[in-house]
């Protein structure tokens, strides 16, 4: 019970002094300790390098090389999966209570070093200070909950009984599995994944994004501090010529967890139906991909709280989370007095440096702001711009700065309501009644988030029952899940809605074996 018994991790406050001098130090201590250091990749145990290194920029001003880390050749990659298969024969067997209390005592580690933590995705990806911060208590979160569900996972299923039988289903893990991983949520996203895998007994291949590699590397080494046997994840580094294709090919990986674009994720779910020659089974695909995320507004709604989660779902983290609200729709009655209210928040937002806690920092990298710049430029041909639409004058730096924008009368057709963006793009469509604007939402490939802003329960109850996505949120915004609480993952071309930190997860990292026994 006691074990059980569980809560989020709480957020630092950075309006309080202290806690915001405990973050300056810490990067500080960063800047002085990793900057201009080249890490090892981790393979059978040992450190291991490359032929090649690839540099890590800080967004913030991408002249500046924060750290560097290896390529993988063809051979190091075949020696990660071969120790990873090794591996496998131990940790399958390994009893579950010890997975969960090496996951406690991440958690403890994890919760004396998260200013350190934070620092380090701020100057590799980008994140002012709570979104950092948010996403590292995250990550102590899967922790906890991935501690417990190993657990409870450990007990089986009970099923119906039969006199002279005894008979009993349990849960068996299936192999290496390959977790590629995005930059967006450096942290909590490719520990998901792999405790998902880990947690159920499988042994993992774990592939950062290149961008954002040492936020993996500090929780991997973590991991092993905690006791976690070195063999049971290999981690290695970058370019999708080894790590890409080949990766996903081989007959030794038995599952991919993914969490990336469509596009890749698309061309990894259909690579994986492939079998190869001495692959012994049907490889499983997890792939959590991209979202076109509305916000529904009902005429009855708050209107102010529906703006403050507009303005905070929409421009956090300069709108590069596959959760984050892309699409405003609003019933035409209260279109107007929405927009208003949402573009005076905006307004007030500080586009500026991560370290500096800045409201809105750079997008990843300066090729993401073209593309963005891109759909800007098509937006002021189709639709109305009401804000930004431009990048900020930051001096000599250099990075995607991109103010925060929104479009108003966009059209369904247009690519501003149909395509992700990844960035900090607001597009505003208006809807005849509240059922129109549900209807208006669900217009989308994708169904990954969604939120309904009524106080009505009947609309409620329709929204609830006809919105076609994976997390639907009520009167609240649509980003900011919290693991062992808000199950995530999406609808529709969402991908395959496996749910990271929902009670269901770690069945997809198993196989289950029904033992009939007689006497
Ligand atoms: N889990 C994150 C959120 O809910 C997105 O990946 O915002």
């Amino acid at each position: 019970e006691g074990f059980l018994r569980f809560e989020h991790e709480p957020y630092h406050n950075f309006q309080d002094p202290a806690t915001a001098q405990a973050q300056e130090k810490a990067f500080r201590s960063v800047r002085e300790q990793y900057v201009g250091r080249t890490f090892p990749m981790i393979i059978a145990g040992r450190e291991a390098t490359g032929e090649k290194m690839h540099d890590v920029h800080n967004p913030a001003d991408t002249r500046e090389v924060v750290w560097r880390f290896p390529n993988a050749t063809h051979a190091q990659r075949e020696e990660a999966i071969a120790a990873a298969k090794a591996a496998f024969e131990d940790w399958r067997f390994s009893d579950p209570f010890q997975r969960a209390t090496i996951f406690k005592r991440a958690a403890e580690l994890l919760r004396a070093r998260r200013f350190e933590f934070n620092a380090v995705m701020t100057l590799e990806n980008g994140k002012n200070w709570s979104e950092a911060d948010g996403e590292v208590a995250e990550s102590v979160d899967h922790f906890e909950v991935f501690a417990r569900e190993a657990m409870r996972w450990a007990q089986g299923k009970a099923v119906y009984p039969m006199p002279d039988e005894h008979v009993t289903t349990v849960y068996e893990p299936l192999g290496v599995v390959a977790c590629i991983n995005p930059w967006n949520f450096p942290s909590a996203i490719p520990l998901g994944m792999a405790l998902g895998a880990i947690a159920a007994g499988n042994t993992v291949i774990w592939k950062p994004a290149s961008d954002t590699p040492l936020s993996s590397y500090l929780m991997v080494e973590l991991l092993f501090q905690a006791g976690l046997p070195r063999g049971v994840i290999q981690f290695v580094t970058g370019d999708h010529d080894v790590l890409g294709d080949d990766l996903v090919d081989h007959k030794d990986i038995r599952m991919i967890a993914f969490t990336g674009s469509k596009n890749i994720g698309c061309r990894i779910y259909e690579r994986a139906s492939k079998v190869h020659p001495g692959q012994r089974w049907l490889k499983r695909v997890i792939a959590e991909m991209g979202g076109k995320d509305p916000m529904v507004i009902c005429a009855d709604a708050d209107l102010d709280e529906a703006a403050a989660g507009i303005v905070a779902a929409a421009f956090g983290y300069a709108g590069q989370k596959c959760s984050a609200c892309s699409r405003v729709i609003a019933e035409d009655s209260v279109y107007d007095a929405l927009l208003e209210k949402v573009v005076e928040r905006a307004k007030r937002l500080k586009v500026g440096l991560p370290e500096d806690n800045a409201d809105l920092g750079p997008v990843i990298h300066e090729r993401a702001a073209r593309n963005i710049l891109r759909y800007i430029e098509g937006g002021k041909k189709t639709a109305k711009l009401v804000l930004g639409g431009d990048q900020p004058d930051m001096g000599d730096r250099r990075g995607g700065y991109v103010n925060p924008t929104i479009f108003s009368e966009v059209e369904p057709n247009d690519p501003l309501f149909q395509e992700e963006i990844f960035g900090p793009v607001l597009a505003f469509s208006r809807a005849r009644d509240w059922r129109h604007a549900i209807e208006l939402a669900n217009d989308s490939e994708y169904g990954l988030t969604a939120s309904f802003y009524s106080r009505d329960p009947h609309k409620i109850t329709e929204a609830r029952k006809l919105m076609h996505f994976g997390n639907l949120y009520i009167n609240r915004k649509c980003t900011g899940a919290l693991s062992g609480t808000h199950a995530f993952g999406g609808y529709g071309m969402s991908g395959t809605n496996a749910k990271v930190g929902g009670p269901d997860y770690l069945f997809w990292f198993m196989q289950t074996k029904t033992i009939a026994q007689r006497y």
